[in-house]
Formats: structure tokens, sequence, C-alpha cells
């Protein structure tokens, strides 16, 4: 499909577009992939509806876009740890991103972006939220920042509890991260502790440190600086990591809700 059939129409005034007018499961040609990596550092996070990929046309769009990332824990579908299982039912006891957080950011290179496309949808919620890092960051007094800007913080991954019998891929990572990050593409600055990995800011005291993060764990979640999607069968969601968090509402219990994450790697971030 040529460029200039591609629609984008923001969520909010914030984060979050709508795209239309791309088929997803045909390879991007230049043009189209241009203008959906411009869509995406300018929105943060695309949406697209009616996407009827198949596993290989999903790897295939995540490839485009950079090598694959395995989670370290998470099952995963048809034989390739790339294709994570993001799956809630009567029989959960806790479901994938139910706490704020940017993806896998316990590894010392996080990945960039995620693109989860979902399968099975339950009969109303199971939303999924963001929130813009970018606009986290400088909604603070410049005498935070200040106080933020040279800071590092410890992020470890915990997964007991997720993920049932099925065997990890790897050891449980953990790392060591700037707190504020700047993006490697657009150069923006960007507030990078969240709830789900990070543990400990390096340079404070324990006491600061829990009160800090505290501060900025519920900072991040200002609903100023969120966009809410609602999903439907066949909607994908691509966002970045490294200027986004998000949380998977779980309000649909005993609902199903089931889907498939691919994951891009990224780099170690830096100050
Ligand atoms: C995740 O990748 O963190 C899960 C997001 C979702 O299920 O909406």
């Amino acid at each position: 499909m040529p460029r200039d059939e591609i629609r984008v129409e923001p969520l909010t005034p914030t984060i979050g577009a709508v795209v239309e007018g791309v088929d997803l499961t045909r390879p991007l040609d230049d043009d189209t992939f241009a203008a959906i990596n411009r869509a995406w550092m300018d929105h943060l996070v695309l949406f697209f509806r009616d996407q009827a990929m198949t596993p290989e046309q999903h790897l295939a769009l995540g490839r485009r876009f950079g090598e694959l990332h395995i989670h370290p824990a998470a099952p995963y579908a048809g034989g390739d740890p790339a294709l994570m299982v993001i799956h809630a039912d009567a029989d959960s006891h806790r479901v994938n991103g139910e706490r704020w957080h940017s993806d896998v950011s316990a590894d010392e290179e996080p990945p960039m972006g995620s693109i989860l496309h979902l399968h099975r949808v339950p009969s109303r919620g199971g939303d999924t939220c963001w929130s813009n890092m970018y606009e986290a960051y400088e909604a603070l007094s410049p005498a935070m920042q200040a106080f933020l800007d040279p800071l590092t913080a410890r992020h470890v991954a915990n997964y007991e509890g997720y993920y049932g019998a099925h065997p990890p891929q790897r050891e449980p990572p953990r790392a060591v991260h700037p707190v504020v990050r700047t993006h490697p593409v657009t150069g923006r600055k960007a507030l990078y502790v969240n709830e789900g990995f990070t543990r400990r800011i390096v340079e404070i005291s324990r006491r600061e440190s829990r009160a800090c993060l505290d501060f900025l764990f519920d900072h991040v979640q200002d609903v100023n600086f969120q966009c809410r999607f609602q999903w439907q069968a066949n909607s994908v969601a691509m966002w970045d990591n490294r200027c986004t968090q998000h949380m998977a509402v779980w309000d649909y219990y005993p609902e199903t809700r089931s889907g498939i994450r691919v994951t891009i790697k990224g780099d170690r971030p830096f100050r």
C-alpha cells in the first residue's frame, strides 16, 4: 500500500496514535516503514486495527525494526522464544504487565520496542494504558530534574508466580541504568524508573531512595501523561520502551484475553 494512504490519528495530544491504511500482514516497503517510524517517534505508541497477522508475519514485522529480544521467563508460542505469549483466563493468578513498567528494563540492554497482537479479547475491559516518560520528566521542576539527572538505579527482574511451571529461558536479569535517559533517536530526556523493575537509586540512602522512587512511581502515573487503548481481536499496539511505561488493566476476570508479543532489542541506556 503506498505511503500516501497512511493516516495517523492522534489518540491524545500527548501520547498514542491510531494508524490506518497499513497492512501489517505484508512486508512494509521503505516509504511505509519510514512513515511508521516517524509516527512512532512522534506519538510513542501506535495502534492498528484488523490485522489478522500470522505468527510468521508478526515475527517479520518485528524484524523490520531490529533484532528480536527473548524474554527471560515467559512462555512462548510455536517453539519460537521470540513469540512471547500474553494470556490470562479463569485460572490465572497474575497477569503480565499488571504494574506500570517498561519491558524488561532489568536487562543490560533493555528492549527498544514491543509489538503486541491480541487474538482474543474479553467482552469488556482488558485495556492497556501507556504513559509518556518525556512528559513525566519535563513536568518536574528544574531543581528536581537537576537532582535526578546524575543518578542511577538498580533494576531487578522477579518473575515469581507469573509463569507457572514454564522453565525460564535464562536467569532473571539485573542492571543499573540512568534514572533519566536520553532517547537515542529523538535526543529527548525521559524518566527511566518503573514500579515493575526498579528497586533502588544507587547514590542515595535506602530511605531516601524509597521516598524518591515512591514519588516517581506515583508521578509517572499522572493521567495527563497517559493514553488508554480499548482492544479488539486483531488489534496491534507497538510501543517505544525507551520513553514510555505501560500497564495492562486486569478487570475482566474470569474472561480470557490472549495474544502474542514480539519484542525488539535495544541499546544500553545512556544519560
Ligand atoms: C505487556 O507486554 O506488558 C502486556 C501488555 C498487555 O497485555 O496489554
